[in-house]
């Protein structure tokens, strides 16, 4: 090749290569580069994302049935000797005061019958500012997995209280550690039904498949997610209050196992014949009110050693919050103010408790 003829070569070769562009600058990519990536985008997503996603709303544990036997029962005069009495006021800023077991007996706010059990909240005039004496009683075994029948012949309700049953470890320090299972709770009238509540540490997320009749609250189960809301299920207006109460009550019913916490709700005349004989089987009461699986909850690292607690709470972070106590229940005045000044009110603030069971199984 002469010089001449290289450099008309050169010549060529520049002219008819641009300085290329590098491969991965999309902002050179012709369309067709863009289809087929556009293609495989959305491949994958149709073949690996959706199915995953399709895997974990349709994964659910195997609640198999268990050989449920008789561990503890709480009923009849001696009631009361089951449990320690909380005392003093609490966390959640209620207008509440706790009393000793002493003071209890004194002022007739626990009184146990053969065929029931009374927890009260004073009804009558209060002087100070220390709150309304009420109770708070926490058994004295602890639980890990069960199957508990709480039997409730009568609910407390009205506005200002914020009655509660549920199962929790409450050591100093160890909350929410070991979990809080809220297995009735309501707040003033009480009369959109009862609401079942998970609270956790971190890793408990109820957004699987569920199934349960209740309406779901929300999905985390996060003590600090939303207020301490927890994972919240609510059941049918006829779970709580008023309504309860002239239907005889009914039963509450939850089974804790390594497959998931689960919640019945029965009404009085719905109660399974094998809860009524002693022999209560949860594989045949049909769909539950709140359903919690181990799907995305490891419930044995979440849930362990809890008393049964049962309280009265008055006004507070829920019950006395101005929307809704005010908005949402037209309750009457300042919560602190109805609850310290209106001790009529408060005679009907009871929850009597025909009985407590608790069964347990083997391999549960
Ligand atoms: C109140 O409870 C605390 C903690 O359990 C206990 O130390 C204290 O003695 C109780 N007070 C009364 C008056 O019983
Ligand atoms: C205590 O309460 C019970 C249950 O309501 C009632 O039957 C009993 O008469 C009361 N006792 C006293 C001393 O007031
Ligand atoms: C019952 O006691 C606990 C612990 O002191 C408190 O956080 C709660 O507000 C009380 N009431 C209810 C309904 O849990
Ligand atoms: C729970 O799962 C849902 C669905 O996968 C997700 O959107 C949400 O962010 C999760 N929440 C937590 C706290 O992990
Ligand atoms: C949640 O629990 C942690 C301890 O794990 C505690 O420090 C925090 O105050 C709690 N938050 C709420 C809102 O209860």
């Amino acid at each position: 090749m002469t010089e001449k003829e290289y450099d008309k070569a050169l010549e060529a070769h520049k002219s008819s290569s641009p300085p290329s562009a590098p491969a991965w600058d999309p902002r050179e990519w012709g369309w067709l580069r863009w289809v087929i990536i556009l293609l495989g985008v959305g491949i994958f997503a149709t073949t690996i994302v959706v199915p995953l996603k399709v895997i974990r709303m349709t994964k659910y544990p195997s609640y198999s049935r268990l050989g449920y036997s008789l561990t503890d029962a709480y009923e009849g005069e001696g009631f009361f000797e089951l449990f320690n009495y909380g005392n003093g006021t609490e966390e959640t800023h209620g207008f509440t005061n706790y009393v000793t077991k002493e003071g209890a007996k004194w002022s007739n706010l626990t009184y146990a019958t053969s065929d029931q059990a009374i927890v009260r909240v004073l009804s009558k005039d209060i002087t100070g500012t220390a709150g309304r004496p009420t109770v708070k009683i926490l058994s004295k075994q602890r639980y890990t997995h069960g199957l508990f029948i709480f039997d409730i012949r009568h609910v407390p309700y009205g506005c200002g209280t914020w009655p509660a049953i549920w199962l929790s470890d409450t050591d100093q320090g160890v909350w929410p550690e070991h979990g809080e299972i809220d297995v009735i709770e309501a707040v003033n009238q009480g009369d959109r039904g009862a609401q079942f509540t998970l609270h956790t540490t971190d890793g408990c997320n109820m957004s699987v498949k569920r199934k349960q009749t209740g309406k779901t609250l929300s999905y985390d189960c996060l003590n600090s997610t939303n207020y301490n809301m927890g994972c919240a299920v609510r059941g049918a207006p006829n779970s709580y209050g008023e309504k309860l109460n002239s239907n005889g009550g009914g039963v509450y019913a939850v089974e804790w196992r390594t497959a998931g916490i689960r919640l019945w709700f029965f009404p009085r005349d719905q109660i399974p014949a094998n809860i009524e004989f002693g022999k209560p089987d949860p594989s045949e009461w049909g769909i539950a009110t709140a359903d919690f699986p181990s799907t995305r909850c490891d419930i044995n690292s979440h849930f362990k050693n809890h008393r049964i607690i049962i309280n009265i709470s008055l006004c507070g972070d829920w019950a006395g919050a101005p929307p809704v106590y005010t908005k949402e229940y037209s309750c009457p005045m300042k919560c602190a103010e109805y609850v310290g000044s209106t001790p009529e009110a408060f005679e009907d603030a009871y929850w009597a408790i025909n009985s407590i069971k608790v069964y347990t199984a083997p391999n549960s």
